[in-house]
């Protein structure tokens, strides 16, 4: 953890403003998929930490499925359209699919995923993202639910990488520019 400490600027999120933050999430899902056939669709990796603890705060019956899609790479920034990695075993037929993401940043990635799940005839089909970089967006995608809105500064830590480190870290923090101009 010290070594890692050092490539942090500042905090954003501390663990209990994230636990919060999700109770908050789960409750309102919970409110809204009364009655529904509710899957909650996690995109890997970024997402398993948001995800395990989301779905904790959830009081209906649900089921999940897990996605792994690329975009980013090691790098900073999104490149176009997505690449499946990893695919649902679920058909999602008759399902309320509810997708759950760490981060909404330029867009793209959820922008693909949208096009490509609601061909699979999906009851209804919505986004729940625990960041939201509004300012960055360069498609046309929305969050039905979001978390917290992040200013533009590249953030890592529960679930979120930079070169798929920093995932592990229980807080969410500002990682320092320099960490990814040396590369
Ligand atoms: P988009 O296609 O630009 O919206 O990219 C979304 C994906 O980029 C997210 O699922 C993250 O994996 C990654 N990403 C975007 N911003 C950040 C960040 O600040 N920290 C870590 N990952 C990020
Ligand atoms: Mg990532």
């Amino acid at each position: 953890m010290s070594n890692m400490m050092n490539d942090i600027e500042s905090v954003l999120f501390s663990k209990e403003d994230l636990e919060a933050i999700v109770a908050r999430l789960g409750e309102q899902i919970s409110r809204d998929y009364e009655g529904k056939n509710l899957l909650l669709v996690s995109i890997l990796k970024g997402s398993i930490v948001f995800m395990s603890e989301l779905m904790r705060h959830v009081t209906l019956p649900c089921e999940i499925d897990f996605m792994a899609v690329s975009s980013y790479g090691s790098s900073t920034e999104s490149k176009g359209k997505v690449k499946i990695i990893k695919d649902l075993d679920i058909n999602l037929e008759g399902y309320d699919v509810l997708i759950v993401e760490d981060i909404l940043d330029s867009g793209v990635t959820l922008f693909s995923l949208m096009e490509l799940l609601s061909t699979r005839n999906p009851k209804s089909i919505r986004i729940c993202t625990l960041f939201d970089k509004p300012e960055r967006r360069r498609a046309a995608v929305k969050a039905d639910y979001a978390g917290a809105e992040v200013p533009d500064a590249f953030i890592v830590g529960y679930g979120l990488d930079y070169a798929e480190k920093y995932r592990n870290l229980p807080f969410v923090g500002v990682l320092k520019p320099e960490v990814y101009e040396e590369n």
